[in-house]
């Protein structure tokens, strides 16, 4: 079978328009990763080069030894993967060591994967161990508001998770565990792949301050849902605070209890603290 034609690069290609539709990609910005399954390898073994060069990581990930991914091109368009995904995408394999990669497919005009290549594969890395195998797509996106709320609000995990909860009711039904914070940082190398990776053992959702988001999840749906409704509810947060910098009523931490009893999940505690 061709990669094309198989069902994970499909959702790839899919989740890549998608995101641009929204407007979340401007030139070359954001990427995309995908954890094959060993069936996924299996069926496109034989579209796939296993004879190249092996090149440093950037980071060791020793937890993905011999696991292959599909992932976007580094400068690459989002726009234009749906259009030349053999240009635009690739599918790496991780050597024994965790240290290196090869490129086994794709990037038919020349080119290396993301530049953060290290912050996707540690996110992976600790995904795979969290949630026994089950997270294969981590997606960073560069969406306004999220990015506009960075330099609104404090950086920390607490207030961006309780503000943005506060914006819709399913928030907390979505992200129950909350969001994670970066402060700013030099993207495209070891040093905030490692502050991301932390924040990962913690939550499906890092914001790079000035930047973006990183989201975890199972599939393509559920990972580019998850985008889409923390930078829905952080569009709403941008547009009360600026028709007023104070709410006159909102979703108080006793409704947030109620709600995390009624829909089975638990929130904690430390999201639910008293407002001064
Ligand atoms: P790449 O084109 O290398 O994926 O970089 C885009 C980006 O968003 C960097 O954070
Ligand atoms: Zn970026």
């Amino acid at each position: 079978m061709k990669v094309l034609e198989t069902e994970f690069a499909k959702g790839m290609i899919r989740l890549a328009g998608d995101g641009f539709a929204q407007g979340w990609h401007e030139r070359n910005g954001g990427n995309l990763s995908y954890r094959l399954t060993e069936e996924d390898v299996c069926s496109v073994q034989d579209d796939l080069k296993l004879d190249g060069a092996f090149l440093p990581i950037g980071a060791s990930v020793p937890g993905l030894a011999g696991e292959y991914f599909l992932v976007t091109g580094s400068g690459k368009f989002f726009r234009n993967v749906p259009l030349a995904p053999e240009d635009a995408l690739a599918v790496i394999r991780v050597d024994q060591k965790g240290e290196n990669y090869q490129l086994v497919w794709g990037l038919q005009n020349g080119g290396k994967p993301t530049s953060e290549l290290p912050t996707h594969l540690m996110n992976h890395e600790v995904k795979k161990r969290k949630t026994k195998g089950a997270h294969r797509v981590i997606y960073h996106c560069h969406p306004a508001n999220i990015i506009a709320l960075t330099f609104v609000l404090p950086l920390k995990d607490e207030v961006f998770t309780r503000e943005l909860w506060e914006m819709a009711t399913e928030c907390p039904v979505v992200f129950p565990d909350g969001i994670g914070v970066v402060e700013w940082m030099v993207p495209g190398g070891r040093e905030i792949a490692v502050k991301t990776s932390e924040l990962m053992e913690l939550y499906d959702v890092a914001i790079w301050a000035h930047h973006g988001i990183f989201c975890s999840g199972e599939t393509f749906d559920l990972t580019f849902g998850l985008a889409h409704t923390v930078e829905k509810s952080a569009e709403i947060l941008v547009k009360t605070l600026s028709m007023a910098p104070k709410k006159l009523q909102t979703i108080e931490p006793d409704g947030f209890r109620q709600l995390a009893k009624d829909f089975g999940v638990s929130l904690p505690e430390k999201f639910l603290f008293e407002k001064g």
